[in-house]
């Protein structure tokens, strides 16, 4: 990785301009000794120069990227909640890591995963898509049940080779997404971050994983997007999406098969239709709809 980087950065530019210089030196030095270790020391100094440069930047961005992690996750006080949060209570009981936890759905399946003995972890960035007052009163309920959040972005490698470095985790559901359709015309990328990116990244670490574990996601019915048949087929067409949202969770499908075809992970994607109840997302059409 670094040394792409450094490949990409110091193009022959450098390179083809030390040979002329190398072959003036050696004119120089038989003609002009002092102009030549003048140039010589010149060079040196501008190497070193841009070496330290080179060097501060990286170490810099290094340091503030620690800096962020150290603040939300990580030490042995964390890892002992996220030890004791999967703990498996029955004989028969998963590990589970929930992403979107602190999310309408993803709240309601880390309680009901709990209550049958499973040992559940959960991971959301409580971003403010909608209010994340109520992704923290979600926490708080889930709190109460022995369900630790872990605060963090699923596009973090980082993080998540470390939760599974902690935890052998047996099954992951992964419903953390950017959801939402109109959002897209506001900020398109965030979609692209969670829903591709992140899903991407899920991915490779589950595939590193030994023992892998198996993959519930979320998946959503807005890949029927312009599809007018009902009643609606796991066959019908998906190939006309209506929405960045459709398009990117229709992505995510295609991505999926990759992963099981190339390295075997077990997917199981679901398509969601409109999912309402107690707790719900404050951005869904019911909420403000008065007849529906
Ligand atoms: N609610 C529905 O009707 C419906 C319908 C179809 C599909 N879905 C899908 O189901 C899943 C759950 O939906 P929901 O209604 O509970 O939505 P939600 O927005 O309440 O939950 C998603 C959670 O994921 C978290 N999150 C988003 N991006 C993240 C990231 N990069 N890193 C970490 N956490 C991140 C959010 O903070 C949020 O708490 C989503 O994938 C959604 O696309 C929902
Ligand atoms: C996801 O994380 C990687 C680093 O692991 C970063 O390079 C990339 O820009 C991120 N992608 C998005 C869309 O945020």
């Amino acid at each position: 990785m670094k040394s792409t980087y450094l490949d990409d950065n110091i193009p022959s530019t450098p390179g083809k301009f030390k040979m002329e210089k190398s072959n003036y030196y050696h004119r120089l030095r038989w003609h002009y000794p002092y102009l030549a270790k003048v140039t010589f020391w010149s060079f040196v100094f501008f190497g070193l120069i841009f070496v330290f440069l080179f060097n501060s930047s990286t170490i810099s961005t290094d340091l503030s990227h620690k800096s962020l992690k150290i603040k939300s996750w990580g030490g042995p006080g964390w890892e002992k909640r996220v030890k004791s949060s999967t703990k498996i209570r029955s004989e028969t009981g998963y590990s589970v890591i929930v992403t979107g936890a602190a999310g309408f759905i993803g709240s309601h399946v880390s309680t009901a995963l709990k209550r049958r003995g499973d040992g559940v972890v959960g991971l959301d960035n409580f971003n403010d898509y909608y209010d994340p007052t109520l992704k923290r009163a979600r926490q708080v309920l889930l709190e109460k049940r022995g369900i630790f959040i872990v605060e963090g972005d699923i596009n973090d490698t980082v993080l998540l080779n470390k939760l599974f470095e902690v935890v052998h985790f047996t099954h992951v559901m992964h419903l953390a997404a950017q959801a939402g359709v109109r959002y897209a015309m506001q900020n398109p990328k965030s979609y692209i971050h969670s829903n591709i990116a992140g899903f991407v990244n899920v991915l490779e670490v589950c595939k590193n994983a030994n023992p892998q574990p198996a993959i519930v996601w979320a998946s959503s019915s807005s890949v029927y997007g312009l599809n007018t048949k009902v009643p609606f087929s796991e066959k019908d067409r998906t190939d006309q999406p209506a929405s960045l949202y459709a398009a990117t969770k229709k992505a995510g499908e295609e991505i999926a098969h990759t992963y099981n075809h190339i390295y075997g992970l077990s997917l199981t994607g679901l398509r969601f239709f409109t999912v309402y109840g107690p707790w719900g997302r404050p951005d869904m059409a019911y909420f403000f709809t008065t007849s529906v």
